[in-house]
């Protein structure tokens, strides 16, 4: 086997490397002066099982391409099997018709990775499981919740933990993680969104006063939705509010709405390269999760079972 990576997040494809105390192939991707992208491999890749490791986290545009153009470089090459590891699958939350007229761009996105020629997919917490669906080849969703688990087992007197999820398509994430953690009550923030981008909490199902709240999430963009619930759990009598979130999209002045808001602390998992304002916010906490995802690349050039990580 051999791993390759893109330019999204390399400190993650090098960590993942060490782990499998293997090097990164040795590529080059570059821009022309137009901004096209160019791969080279500068190796033989021939009969390889192959691992692309790369994140369409921000440019995830720009980020995408290179996932495809760096597949298509190691198809031509004559890579026996290539894995695309998406650490962030960007688009993940297009995955339905949000009106009509609409995309349903995460099932194009699955399209293209398949056409580019990757013979499987492994990613973290995608947005919603059904996306595995979306690509006829097999898929791989890890999980973050043991990495969170043990941070938090680390810090929090179980019998004080009560695990919340910030709206109600979240309710499954969050049960999984309560079941890590000495089967933790659960609450749910009831959250009604007016206009894209904008997050308003209603009401909180459970009880939370006096409890250490858990919030746990896939995403956290603008911080909107994580920033409201954490004040909306005050309110409700909350003796404080922690967040754990997989990935830190942290876009536009999300940083900034974190370190002035209620959370005591965010947690993220390394999937995106964090921004520079992220590393340096005092607020925000990075959990690595590369050796996790080294384990299931061992498992998978293995063909031994990947599911028996989560047991
Ligand atoms: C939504 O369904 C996701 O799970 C996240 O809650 C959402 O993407 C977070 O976005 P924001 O931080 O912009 O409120």
């Amino acid at each position: 086997m051999k791993i390759m990576a893109g330019n999204s997040n390399l400190p993650l494809a090098r960590s993942i490397a060490a782990y499998l105390e293997l090097p990164l192939t040795d590529a080059s991707v570059r821009r022309f002066a137009d901004e096209e992208i160019f791969v080279e491999i500068h190796e033989n890749v021939r009969g390889e099982d192959m691992f692309l490791l790369q994140s369409t986290s921000y440019p995830a545009n720009d980020n995408l391409m290179e996932l495809l153009i760096c597949i298509d470089a190691l198809r031509r090459a004559s890579a026996k099997r290539i894995t695309a590891v998406v650490p962030y699958m960007g688009y993940a939350r297009q995955d339905r018709k949000s009106g009509s007229r609409t995309p349903i761009s995460a099932k194009l996105v699955a399209n293209l990775i398949t056409q580019a020629g990757a013979n499987r997919v492994l990613s973290v917490d995608l947005h919603a499981g059904q996306i595995q669906g979306f690509f006829d080849i097999p898929t791989d969703n890890l999980f973050a919740a043991p990495v969170m688990a043990a941070d938090i087992q680390a810090r929090y007197n179980e019998a004080d933990l009560t695990v919340v999820s910030p709206d109600v398509g979240g309710v499954v994430r969050a049960r999984a993680l309560a079941k890590r953690l000495a089967n933790a009550p659960l609450a749910i923030v009831d959250k009604r969104r007016e206009r894209a981008g904008e997050s308003e909490v209603m009401n909180i199902i459970g009880d939370v006063k006096d409890r250490a709240c858990i919030l746990i999430d896939d995403i956290v963009d603008s911080g909107g939705t994580l920033c409201n619930a954490a004040q909306a759990l005050l309110d409700q009598g909350a003796k404080s509010v922690a967040a754990y979130i997989t990935h830190g999209v942290l876009s536009g002045g999300a940083v900034a709405r974190v370190n002035s808001s209620a959370l005591t602390e965010l947690v993220i998992t390394d999937t995106i390269l964090a921004t520079d304002a992220a590393q340096d916010s005092t607020r925000i906490r990075t959990l690595t999760i590369a050796p996790l995802i080294g384990e299931a690349v061992r498992r998978i050039s293995d063909e031994s079972s990947v599911s028996s990580l989560f047991d």
